[in-house]
């Protein structure tokens, strides 16, 4: 009769600690399933150079806050700036013209280096607009990373 009494409560308890072995394996099941199915889903958006690029632009955009930018390049929206799209975006990304800051002359010079080394096209027309447009929103003291100097200041004496 005791004995009965104990096997009984044996089998309770081995029933319960199986069940509970149980739903363990089954949520780690889930929480692998999950994770398996998130880094699945990551990779396949992370068509590698391109996600890399944007969060390059996405970071450089911040030096440029307070101007509207083009979604897709993250240039500043301006005067010429549909022709600087169309022949500054082909063999590179936005980025070297947006982390870079030059005078007009620098400019012209840089796509004059361009032009005798790098196969880019003569540009006709163009080039004063692109040069406008890059001289405006891209010299040197347009940097907006850095505060502009102060002016006025009013010195006092330490005591
Ligand atoms: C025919 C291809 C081509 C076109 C079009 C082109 N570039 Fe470039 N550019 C290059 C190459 C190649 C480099 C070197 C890239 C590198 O160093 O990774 C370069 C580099 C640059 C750099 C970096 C220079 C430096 O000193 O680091 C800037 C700025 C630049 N280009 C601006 C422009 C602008 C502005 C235009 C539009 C007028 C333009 N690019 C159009 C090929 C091109």
């Amino acid at each position: 009769m005791q004995d009965e009494k104990n096997q009984s409560k044996y089998m309770q308890l081995k029933n319960r600690i199986l069940a509970f072995i149980a739903l363990i394996l089954v949520l780690s099941l889930g929480l692998f399933l999950i994770t398996w199915i998130q880094s699945d889903s990551d990779s396949s958006k992370d068509s590698g150079k391109e996600a890399a690029e944007l969060t390059e632009l996405d970071s450089l955009a911040i030096s440029q806050e307070g101007k509207d930018l083009d979604p897709e390049t993250q240039l500043v929206l301006g005067n010429g700036f549909e022709i600087v799209k169309g022949n500054c975006t082909n063999c590179h990304s936005s980025a070297l013209i947006i982390q870079n800051r030059f005078t007009r002359e620098g400019w012209k010079a840089k796509i004059e280096w361009m032009q005798e080394t790098q196969g880019l096209w003569p540009l006709g027309e163009s080039e004063d607009v692109i040069l406008d447009y890059l001289a405006e929103h891209y010299a040197p003291e347009a940097y907006v990373g850095r505060r502009a100097p102060l002016k006025d200041i009013e010195w006092y004496e330490l005591d």
